[in-house]
Order: structure tokens, then sequence, then C-alpha cells
């Protein structure tokens, strides 16, 4: 057969096929098209197997995209450091290569061959550029019958290269675009998430309040009038026992008022510069006595760097003793307490974990409104008071849990507050 011709005829189908747009800027498919691609080259330059080397930009390091032939499943996920090998050569100097013999060159590794049992004689390495940049390395391995490569294979093999670049490019173009979009929408679902929850919480204040105020009247005759009976009272009465009971849940009712009533009036915030520090390490004092009665480990973690940050001092305590007594009242005996804090980008964190009976996942979303209780003495508003004080502070608070094992409430202040702000 005319060799000249047969190679004519294919050099002008491959040209034909690779500048179908269509299929090359499909970065949907991008490992079909480099597979396409690299089908074509080794059937036009007659070579055994072929491999796309990709190079990370961040790091320098190079990985295998694609490899083919009888060996190229185990060079998945392979790499390369910058420089190493035929391939590390032509994406650090932009140049091709053909190697007539692997041998005799020093600058071919034959680590990836020992790994996976292949064996290179000879090849072409041609690098992968877009715009100028070098973004990877395009490689046909071995002519089969043991012949060399060409000249003209590696300028075809070349030609191929920036079809091939173009669509790599696409791809990870693609896929940032891809990342992005998921970021978007992640944040999105976030703050929607936040949106209703202030505004459930809004609401929810509303009525609370409305309630409290109707009913603080009535629940103060009731237990002023039953304080009036018991003083009338004749020793030894059955009543006795009757008008103690109104009088205690009269007073716990009142207290509910109150505390209701104190949440409400906390939507101002008194800001001053305070250390952090030191406000945790006084919160947390307060607490040893009832830390050593449960043999409560504590584990504290507490930033060097944390910044002078302006808060109200007292809500912010308030605030985290709420945390840290519901923390102490879900841990058993012996359990850990954790207390962290750190600065992140614009926010200081500070996150409070036990390894209590945590909360199911269904209470989760509610444990935040008021009356929402687990405990029989509690009134279910320690975190409602939280998330007040936090939004005060511009704050935001996150906790988490997995029924059984621990919970952990994370808050996050803003380092920028200026006094000016407060409303
Ligand atoms: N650290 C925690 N571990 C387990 N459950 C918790 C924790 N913090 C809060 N909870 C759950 O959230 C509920 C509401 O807490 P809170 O608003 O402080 O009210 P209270 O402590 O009065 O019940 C608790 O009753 C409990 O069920
Ligand atoms: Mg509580």
């Amino acid at each position: 057969m005319n060799k000249g011709l047969h190679t004519d005829i294919h050099r002008r189908e491959l040209t034909a096929l690779l500048k179908s747009s269509a299929l090359i800027n499909s970065s949907l498919h991008t490992n079909d098209v480099l597979n396409f691609a690299m089908k074509a080259a080794e059937e036009f330059m007659e070579a055994e197997a072929s491999s796309v080397f990709e190079l990370d930009p961040e790091k320098g390091d190079i990985s295998v995209r694609l490899a083919r032939g009888e060996k190229g499943v185990f060079m998945k996920s392979k790499r390369l450091q910058p420089g190493e090998g035929i391939a590390g050569w032509v994406i650090q100097h932009g140049k091709p290569m053909n190697v007539v013999d692997v041998q005799k060159d020093a600058r071919f590794s034959d680590r990836f061959d020992k790994e996976t049992g292949f064996t290179t004689r000879s090849l072409i390495c041609v690098p992968l550029t877009i715009r100028g940049r070098i973004i990877g390395a395009l490689q046909v391995l071995n002519k089969k019958d043991g012949n060399s490569f060409t000249e003209e294979d590696t300028e075809l093999l070349n030609a191929l290269a920036q079809q091939i670049a173009v669509a790599l490019d696409n791809a990870r173009l693609y896929q940032r675009l891809q990342e992005n979009f998921e970021l978007t929408e992640q944040e999105l679902k976030i703050t929607q998430r936040k949106l209703l929850r202030s505004e459930r919480s809004a609401a929810i204040a509303n009525l609370v309040q409305g309630v409290a105020h109707e009913v603080r009247n009535p629940i103060m005759s009731i237990g002023g009038f039953a304080m009036r009976m018991k003083a009338d009272l004749v020793e030894g009465s059955r009543m006795q026992k009757y008008l103690d009971i109104i009088l205690s849940e009269t007073s716990r009712l009142e207290k509910l008022v109150r505390d209701v009533k104190e949440i409400a009036e906390m939507q101002t915030v008194h800001l001053e510069p305070t250390d952090v520090k030191d406000l945790l390490a006084r919160v947390i004092e307060g607490f040893s006595s009832d830390m050593a009665r449960k043999a409560v480990r504590l584990k504290a973690d507490i930033g060097e760097d944390l910044p002078i940050i302006n808060l109200d001092q007292e809500q912010i305590s308030r605030a985290l003793r709420n945390i840290i007594q519901n923390s102490i009242e879900a841990l058993h005996e012996g359990g850990t307490l954790k207390l962290a804090a750190r600065k992140l980008d614009s926010t200081v964190q500070i996150v409070v974990e036990d390894s209590g009976v945590g909360i199911d996942e269904e209470k989760l979303d509610s444990v935040l409104d008021p009356f929402v209780t687990s405990k029989t003495t509690g009134a279910g508003l320690g975190l409602t008071m939280v998330y007040q004080i936090v939004t005060n502070h511009r704050g935001e608070i996150d906790i988490k849990s997995s029924g059984g094992k621990g919970t952990i409430v994370s808050l996050e202040l803003p380092t920028g507050l200026e006094p000016e702000m407060e409303e």
C-alpha cells in the first residue's frame, strides 16, 4: 500500500475530526474527547499506548489525566514530581521530544514502567499549551513493529496537542464554574435557613411576649390571694397542701414571665472592648464546683492570638453560661467538656462541645425556640436567650449533634463591631 497516500488520507480525516469543535468543545465529555483523540493518535502513529498528563498549576506536580494501552489502567491517579521523567522535562521546557530509545536518555524515568509492568521503548512527548501557558503533556509510546517515531509523527502530535489542550482547558473552566455554582447554591440555602430562623424567631417572640404580658397580672393576683388564704388557714387544714402547690406553681409561672420579659428587653447591647480569653476564664470559673461534682473533664483550647473585640460582656457571659449549663446537664458522670476559641477571618469563634446525651436530629431545629425543653425543671428559654444575644451582636450560632454522641455549639462573633453600631 502507498504509505504516503495512506498517511495523507488519515491526516485529513484526523484534522477534520479534531476541528469539529462540537466534539472537542463539549467539555462535559472531556474524557470521551481525550480518549477519542488519543486513540486516533495511536492509530495514526502506530503506537501501542498513549497518555495525557496534567500540570497542577498550584502545586506544580503532574498527574496522569488519562492513559490508554495495555497497562493504561494501572496509570490511574499516578503523579510525577515537577521535572520528573520525559513528561516532566517536556512540561518544564515546553519543547517536544522524540525519544528513539528511552534506555539511552537519562531524562527517562522507569518508575511507571516498574509500577505497571509496561516496557517503554520509544516515545514522543509534546507539551499541551493554552494561551502560551503549559498545562500538561501528551505522549505516545512504542511504535509498533519496533520502528521509530518520525519527525512527521512529532509534528502531527503537536497539532493534536493543541486540540487536546483546548478540551482540557474547557474541562477545567467548566469544573471551576460548577464548583462556584455549587458554592453559591449552598450559600443560598444557608442564608435562606437563617432568614427563616430569624423570621420564625421574631414571630414566636411576639406571640410569647404578648401572652406573657397578658398573664402576668392574673398570675400575680392568683399568687397574692393564695398567700392570703394560706395566712388565714387554721392549723392542720388539708387546704394547706393544695395552697402550697398553687403557690409554687404561680411562682414558677412568675419566673417564666420575668424571663420572657428579660429576653424581650435584651434587644440592645452595651459594647465595650473585651478580652475574650479573660471572659471565658471568668465564665468557666463559675462552673468549677458544678463540674467537680460531676467529675467533668475540661479541655480548653483558647487561641493565643484572640483579638480584643467589642462585646456586651454581661450578655455574652450570660449566653456562654446558658450553653455551658446545658452541656453540664447533658453530660454523664466523668464526661468531657471542650471549650475552644479562635480567630477566624472576620469573627471570633467560640465552641462549646460536650460528650453528653446529644440532641435528636428532629429536635435540633427547634431548640432555639422558647419553651422547648426536655427537662422537668427547665423553662426552655436558655437557648432562646442565647439566640437573642448572638443576634444582638450580629453574630451566628450553629448547633450540631448526632443523637447520643454529644453536642457542639458554636458561636461566631464579628470582630468589627463598633460602639456606634449600638441600636
Ligand atoms: N448540650 C446539650 N446537650 C443535649 N441537649 C441539649 C444541649 N443543649 C440544649 N439541649 C436541648 O435543648 C433544650 C433547650 O435548651 P434550653 O433552651 O437551654 O432550655 P432548658 O435547658 O431549660 O431545657 C434542652 O432541654 C435540651 O433538650
Ligand atoms: Mg438550658
